[in-house]
């Protein structure tokens, strides 16, 4: 198929912050075969754009962005109860999220609505409301950005961790997800449903026995209640992590903060919500200009307009500064600064 490269390209409509930002190049692949071709081009540096929803410009682009738009979603295995289905990296998160549950595949139910592309959730290994990527995944195809190389990664190359994998880390900006292989349940699937307001929700609305979409459609409900729409309002989701520290760090915290929720994550490790953290902080609503702090969840920056990379960093870093000052914690971005 004829690549057609783009020159001076508006960023704005391929990702979700709304800040101005342009590309020197830009081109869109939709198969793994013209792969060679662009990776082989020679301008650089090269950014893969996957849903433009976790990363944010504070300046143009210099080189070639790259659109994965890469598709298509099949059964590659199944047994009696399991069933193995491999999606194209440039598949939109939540229209897989949907094909599997129109057929009652469990697994990735609470994962609804997330924003992004599949081949982005192995990256920061995304996760929501009780389950994390990793637990349904089972191998990736990825070509190395310089040498073009095709390669397979299996659950232990990719490091998984909590928002993290070796693609955030030491292979950084080295490879472009093409497919993703996940494995679901066709039959005796347990649903997660502790987490959050998930159970109360199924209560609501008089559901004993939810299936898989009913646990789908209060994820929907719940996300859709409390985080904004980057179509709306522009956004990145969470714009840190959840900090997570030693006991002993946190019950000095709680002695001073009696109410400071928290979850134990093992090894003598607490995670604290980085909201709460930011709400007691004030900074919940809080705009300047069109940046600002979401006013229904304190983790989530927003650009009410037309703010630039450059303000809603400034605020980013003024929201750290703060959050070490009076907790004395320091927070770690979740969403990628180009
Ligand atoms: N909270 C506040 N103020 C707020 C919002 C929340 O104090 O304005 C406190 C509450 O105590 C609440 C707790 O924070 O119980 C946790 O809030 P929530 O359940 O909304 O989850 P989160 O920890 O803020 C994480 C993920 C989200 C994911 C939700 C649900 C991270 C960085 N974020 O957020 O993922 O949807 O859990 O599972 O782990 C994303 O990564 O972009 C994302 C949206």
């Amino acid at each position: 198929m004829a690549l057609t490269l783009e020159e001076n390209k508006s960023l704005v409509p391929y990702h979700t912050f709304g800040v101005q930002a342009q590309a020197a190049y830009f081109v869109e692949v939709s198969s793994e075969q013209d792969l060679p071709a662009i990776l082989g081009l020679p301008h650089s540096p090269k950014l893969i754009l996957g849903g433009g929803s976790n990363l944010f410009f504070t300046k143009d682009f210099p080189g070639l962005v790259i659109k994965n738009s890469i598709g298509g979603i099949r059964v590659k295995e199944e047994g009696s109860d399991w069933v193995i289905v491999e999606a194209g990296g440039g598949i939109v998160w939540h229209d897989l999220v949907m094909w599997t549950i129109n057929k009652n595949y469990g697994g990735l139910e609470n994962l609804s609505l997330i924003p992004g592309t599949v081949g982005a959730a192995p990256i920061q290994n995304i996760g929501a409301y009780g389950v994390e990527f990793d637990t349904v995944f089972e191998e990736l195809t990825a070509f190395h950005m310089l040498t073009g190389e095709k390669v397979k990664f299996d659950r232990a190359d990719c490091r998984f961790g909590y928002r993290d994998s070796v693609f955030k880390g030491a292979y950084k900006g080295k490879y472009i997800v093409t497919s993703v292989r996940i494995r679901l349940k066709k039959k005796n699937h347990v649903l997660a449903l502790e987490y959050g307001d998930i159970r109360k929700i199924l209560q609501e609305r008089n559901i004993p026995e939810p299936t898989i979409k009913d646990v789908s459609d209060a994820v929907v409900m719940i996300r859709t209640s409390k985080l904004p729409d980057p179509a709306v309002i522009g956004n990145a989701g969470s714009f840190f992590k959840n900090p997570v520290m030693q006991e002993e760090f946190y019950e000095g915290l709680l002695s001073q903060y009696p109410d400071i929720p928290s979850y134990p994550v093992g090894k003598g490790q607490r995670k604290i919500p980085a909201a709460w953290l930011i709400e007691q902080a004030g900074w919940k609503g809080f705009r300047q200009g069109d940046a600002g702090v979401y006013d229904k969840h304190a983790l989530v920056l927003v650009n009410h307009g037309s703010a630039t990379g450059v303000e809603m960093h400034q605020l980013a870093t003024a929201i750290k500064t703060s959050i070490e000052d009076i907790f004395g914690i320091t927070l770690e971005s979740e969403v990628n600064m180009i």
